[in-house]
């Protein structure tokens, strides 16, 4: 068992606070959430930053204040259009809980977010980390956020190849005796800018970096080894996707539970037995026989696992509305979709890639 964090072994000094905060007022980078720090724009971010990349969270971000302006407006959208904005940023049920946050802001704080944490925390959707940052960003309240970046960095300084999960509760102790009173949000964003930019998960640029005097990981040249990569296993499979087209439309189902609940999806066949599914495609009721054509493989990863998708295009002859038997209680959540509104329908970013893949000489 590696020594807990304590306050007085504190991370780094005071005199680095304010380095630190020199830093970022020379280096950091502007973004559109931080120049109007409202609640419900550091809300939207929040939770859009928990799913990517800084830099591919800002297209995101405007197009939604365009959309969802405010709580109110949020609260009355349908979860297809909230969908439709989240496109893209993948782990859809994000989206779903900000909508289900709005109605409940609505109806319980007139539209407002609470300046409480525990108040906070009853908001669907937030749990410590957006709590922590709406309290230190849009209230200006000392408390300090914890990401996976203050976390490398905390790492780093302390050269710890070990973290445990009551090191957290212990580094967010020795952070709450760095954050100034007067700019906590600054503080929390000046932490997780210097890891996004100079104390990088691979590259770490130790010689820009104001906390440079206390880093042991430095001191020992153990900065490129702490901390330790991550060894997922990741499980692989392969799937025939199927585009069935009519007459301009396309087969789709929308999911109804699960990751991607709510999302537009192709129907999709094991590999292996297409052979089945051929037999099925011939029905008399799609026309006689089907052209088909085979489009670029497309990988779908995941955390934990990674689909090859394999998309294959069946031209029915027949203008046909009927959902196939096959697809079973599926069938009831498929819709034949005129392929010019299919950009309406939301849908994971690789399905999105293979609807743009269909040449334009299958359409209508
Ligand atoms: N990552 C998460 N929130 C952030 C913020 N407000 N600024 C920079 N990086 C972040």
């Amino acid at each position: 068992m590696s020594k807990p964090i304590s306050s007085e072994s504190s991370l780094f000094s005071h005199q680095e606070t304010r380095e630190l905060l020199d830093w970022f007022s020379r280096c950091g980078i502007d973004y559109p959430w931080g120049d109007n720090p409202t609640p419900y724009r550091v809300w939207i971010s929040e939770i859009m930053l928990q799913q990517t990349v800084v830099t591919a969270a800002v297209g995101h971000f405007n197009r939604w204040m365009d959309l969802f302006p405010d709580v109110e407006s949020l609260a009355a959208a349908d979860e297809q259009s909230v969908l439709k904005a989240w496109e893209g940023l993948g782990y859809y049920s994000r989206a779903r809980n900000l909508r289900k946050g709005a109605v409940y802001l609505m109806e319980q704080h007139g539209g407002n977010l609470p300046d409480e944490y525990r108040q906070l925390l009853k908001v669907p959707g937030i749990g410590d980390y957006t709590a922590r940052a709406l309290l230190s960003l849009a209230f200006g309240k000392p408390w300090p956020v914890l990401d996976a970046n203050v976390r490398r960095i905390a790492q780093r300084l302390l050269a710890r190849r070990e973290w445990e999960k009551t090191d957290d509760l212990s580094l967010m102790e020795s952070l709450e005796t760095r954050i100034p009173e007067e700019s906590p949000g600054l503080f929390n964003c000046a932490l997780m800018q210097l890891g996004q930019q100079v104390c990088r998960v691979r590259t770490p640029d130790c010689e820009s970096c104001p906390l440079k005097r206390s880093c042991r990981s430095r001191e020992r040249e153990l900065q490129g080894e702490i901390p330790a990569p991550k060894k997922r296993k990741i499980s692989e499979k392969s799937s025939v996707l199927l585009l069935l087209i009519s007459d301009g439309r396309i087969l789709m189902t929308r999911r109804e539970k699960g990751i991607g609940q709510g999302l537009w999806f192709l129907p999709a066949f094991p590999e292996g037995r297409e052979e089945e599914l051929s037999g099925e495609l011939m029905h008399p009721e799609h026309g006689e026989a089907a052209d088909s054509m085979i489009l670029r493989e497309r990988v779908h990863l995941y955390t934990s696992w990674k689909e090859t998708l394999k998309p294959r295009i069946f031209f029915l002859k027949d203008h046909t509305d009927k959902i196939p038997e096959w697809m079973g209680p599926e069938g009831d959540r498929s819709r034949w979709i005129d392929l010019d509104t299919i950009d309406e329908y939301p849908t994971a970013s690789v399905y999105r890639k293979i609807l743009e893949d269909i040449p334009s000489l299958f359409l209508s």
